[in-house]
């Protein structure tokens, strides 16, 4: 039973050190996995996903999940077949001093001994795990070792994000970073081009929000200034920095793509925190629709945040007029709603499809995948079974794929009960048909956060 004191803290057992948040303590390489079902074999390339696992024994009075080391877990599927599984710790100076290494090379600007913890995925033929607040890329091999930091090839001023967004009509990554320990008084945009190099910044005057995420549409970088904001005195004292902030308000800011920070429209928006944008786009009378998970607050009583008991987000649609600077906000889906992804062709454009996890705080009853046509309302539930947690979807397209859903959702799904994990596929125009495939994995993958297919290159 956890408790939790007053000001927040976890004061008995703590959660993230208990069940399937516990972390692995192997590092394992398995090949020729079995497969249930049949695997495409159109799916040529890695399924990679990034998530906490401490490698120090932690304090559990104050460890939290968003702190731990980070690790990868990784399937690598070929011609119908699942070639291996593998885990690795992502780089770090914590990592190589636990093993008597030398520290890993580049550059680590805000002395982060914990590696990038957050997101996996391929851009500019390369493999980057990626974290928030100030912790520079870590690269890594096709086979999930560590090549070093990497600031984009020496193009990256001081901070990334796990949460980058990708237009796939010029080829760039856009991202929305701050580093609260060494810029207290802005955050920064950050556009990467298609080569891996930095090629436009604008600093933002911000406060000290939690800019988990942004959103992206073919006119606008959006910031989302919410209020979960770094908490001095909890941070010095090495806790998990960001506390609830209802007085600091809550706006959303319209960078056009090409401005300055002067140029931002700030939209008020109700109090509230989202972690996640589904997709946003522009309409054809110049609006912006951004589709979200909202939560009422985060690290407010628990600080154990999106996990505590009681704490779902919604998924809402919101409608702002740059105009008017006001928010229209539809709740789509009452029920919990997280990790929600979007097939990759239709990011920052108009779209129907978005699918998310259903995580609760009471894992027995499992965590279903959830489908939503945005453009019907209708709901579609995979349901992974009692006592069976899916993570993130990652939509995957079909090659010679028309239709927007054309394609399979694949994520880890944890059986808690086994004390098990799979690596899933299903057909994301088909959730009555079942599982596509299932591939069981040689050791138990804690839940984590982000992850994407990475393709291999086309011949
Ligand atoms: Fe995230």
């Amino acid at each position: 039973m956890t408790t939790i004191d007053d000001a927040g803290e976890v004061v008995a057992t703590n959660p993230y050190l208990a069940g399937n948040f516990a972390p692995v303590a192997d590092e394992v390489t398995a090949f020729e996995l079995p497969v249930i079902g049949e695997l495409p074999k159109e799916l040529n390339g890695r399924y990679l996903r990034n998530g906490p696992n401490p490698i120090d024994a932690v304090d559990p009075a104050t460890h939290h999940w968003f702190m731990g080391d980070g690790m990868v877990h990784g399937v690598r599927l070929r011609d119908g077949r699942a070639d291996w599984y593998r885990n690795r710790y992502v780089g770090s100076t914590a990592v190589s001093r636990h093993r008597g290494e030398p520290d890993i090379p580049g550059p680590n600007w805000n002395d982060n001994p914990i590696g990038p913890n957050t997101n996996v995925g391929g851009f500019a033929g390369h493999i980057w795990a990626t974290v928030e607040a100030g912790g520079c890329p870590v690269e890594l091999t096709d086979e999930l070792e560590t090549v070093g930091r990497n600031d984009f090839f020496g193009t990256l001023p001081g901070a990334f994000t796990a949460h980058p967004k990708f237009d796939p009509a010029t080829g760039e990554m856009h991202a929305m970073v701050y580093a609260w320990a060494q810029w207290l008084d802005h955050i920064q945009y950050v556009v990467v081009g298609p080569d891996g190099r930095v090629r436009r910044t604008v600093d933002i005057p911000l406060g000290m929000t939690m800019l988990h995420d942004m959103s992206l549409t073919s006119r606008y970088a959006v910031v989302f200034d919410q209020p979960c904001t770094v908490d001095i005195d909890v941070a010095l004292a090495g806790r998990f920095p960001f506390r609830w902030n209802p007085g600091y308000g809550n706006r959303v800011g319209l960078l056009p793509r090409d401005g300055e920070a002067d140029d931002i429209v700030w939209v008020d928006v109700p109090i509230g925190y989202a972690f996640h944008p589904m997709n946003a786009y522009d309409t054809v009378d110049g609006k912006v629709v951004i589709d979200l998970c909202n939560y009422d607050s985060m690290f407010d009583r628990h600080v154990l945040g999106p996990f505590a008991p009681g704490v779902t987000a919604r998924l809402e649609r919101w409608e702002l007029d740059p105009q008017r600077r006001t928010a229209s906000i539809t709740v789509v889906d009452e029920s919990s709603n997280e990790f929600p992804r979007c097939a990759g062709s239709v990011s920052a454009a108009t779209y129907r499809y978005g699918y998310c996890a259903s995580p609760v705080y009471d894992l027995s009853s499992g965590w279903p995948t959830i489908k939503h046509d945005l453009e019907t309302g209708e709901r579609t539930v995979f349901d992974h079974g009692s006592g069976r947690a899916a993570g993130e979807p990652v939509f995957v397209a079909r090659a010679d794929g028309v239709a927007e859903d054309d394609g399979w959702l694949v994520t880890f799904v944890h059986d808690l009960g086994a004390g098990s994990a799979e690596f899933v596929v299903i057909d994301a125009q088909d959730f009555a048909r079942g599982y596509v495939a299932r591939v069981p994995l040689p050791q138990r993958v804690p839940f984590g956060f982000h992850g994407n297919w990475v393709a291999d290159p086309s011949v």
